[in-house]
């Protein structure tokens, strides 16, 4: 079986000795739940779209939906299994009787069921990358690392990633087992894995895949306060879209709008072309993984990957991060940022 797909995106290595793939993935997490309603319809037609465009990594999570994203997407990547590059995370359990709760497992006994289930729920027999999700400090990171080692030697798994860990973490696991890729949220205004995570990962020859490169959508213009967003939204809880905050932050958006206005494209297309253009300024391999569940973006963000912004755009864009109002998350302890 081969996962080298044939991709009209440019394709890079996911990590060293890791699988080609499309230089942009598709997050597939709003498809089930989070950020706004959703309609399998139209989610099955963006997978679809998606590959057509030459994505050819597909990220989901068991949390997504609880399980949900990850049978959603099964078919798909059952009937594209040569192309599709499949990656999928463990480590945050919830609670059925309360929504907002969320808890970080991270000992091997866990992570042996989570596999299992991942890999039923997704009907595959072999998951191509597989993430830890959040970091428990209070496991050895060698006693998980070492357990997700040895799915790869069961056969279950292809490569290993980790998301939200700190440079140091990055480096400890490494030396455990290779890491493929690390997966953190990094846009023109979430910039703290510049810190130490980027680094690490370019001296390592770890991937990068950045989460939430648009801002969740808020770096777009499309939404400028949480309040215009659906009552079960999960960008209402969090701190940069309430309040004096998303006023702040929503006149950062301008000078991506201008740069759009300029060239003749849109605003989501500046904000992933500066992170397609990070994997130069850091020199590293940079996939990021836009969310969508619509079709029609899926042309328009792929695009944003061979967009090349000019020194004097960056230069005009290089203010938004270090002005940015409010924690990317209400409880940082849930970063790496909230660990250096
Ligand atoms: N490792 C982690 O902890 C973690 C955390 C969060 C997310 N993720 C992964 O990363 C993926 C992407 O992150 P994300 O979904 O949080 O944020 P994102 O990609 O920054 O933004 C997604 C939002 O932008 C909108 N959007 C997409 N393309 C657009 C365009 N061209 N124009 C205007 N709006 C557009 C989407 O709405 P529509 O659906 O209406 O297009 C959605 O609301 C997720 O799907 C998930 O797989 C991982």
């Amino acid at each position: 079986m081969s996962n080298e797909a044939t991709s009209k995106l440019p394709t890079v290595e996911l990590g060293t000795g890791g699988p080609l793939v499309g230089v942009q993935g598709l997050g597939c997490m709003g498809m089930s739940e989070f950020y706004g309603p959703t309609d399998t319809t139209e989610a099955l037609a963006t997978l679809d779209a998606a590959l057509a465009a030459g994505v050819t990594l597909f990220d989901t999570a068991d949390i997504y939906g609880s399980g949900h994203n990850e049978e959603l997407i099964g078919p798909f990547v059952r009937a594209h299994r040569e192309q599709v590059v499949l990656a999928t995370k463990f480590a945050i359990e919830r609670r059925a009787d309360d929504p907002t709760y969320r808890g970080v497992r991270n000992d091997p006994a866990y992570i042996r069921s989570a596999v299992d289930a991942s890999l039923r729920r997704l009907g595959v027999d072999v998951i191509d990358l597989y993430y830890m999700h959040r970091r428990d400090p209070q496991v050895p990171l060698a006693e998980s690392v070492g357990a997700m080692a040895e799915l790869v030697t069961a056969g279950k798994v292809k490569h290993l990633g980790l998301s939200e860990v700190t440079g140091a973490e990055l480096r400890e696991a490494h030396a455990v087992h290779p890491i493929a890729a690390v997966q953190s949220e990094w846009s023109l205004f979430s910039r703290d894995v510049e810190r130490t995570v980027v680094g690490a990962a370019a001296e390592l020859g770890i991937a990068f895949v950045p989460y939430s490169p648009l801002g969740r959508g808020f770096l777009t213009g499309s939404f400028a306060n949480a309040d215009q967003l659906a009552a079960d939204d999960f960008r209402r809880s969090m701190p940069r879209f309430t309040g004096p905050n998303a006023a702040a932050n929503a006149a950062l958006v301008a000078p991506i709008q201008q740069v759009a206005e300029e060239r003749g494209v849109t605003a989501a297309q500046v904000a992933l072309a500066w992170v397609h253009q990070q994997a130069e300024v850091h020199k590293l391999v940079v996939v990021p993984i836009p969310g969508t569940r619509k079709r029609t973006r899926l042309a328009e963000n792929a695009a944003a990957a061979t967009l090349t912004l000019t020194a004097a755009e960056l230069a005009l864009l290089e203010p938004i991060g270090g002005e940015v109002a409010g924690n990317r998350y209400a409880d940082m302890s849930f970063s790496s940022a909230g660990r250096e």
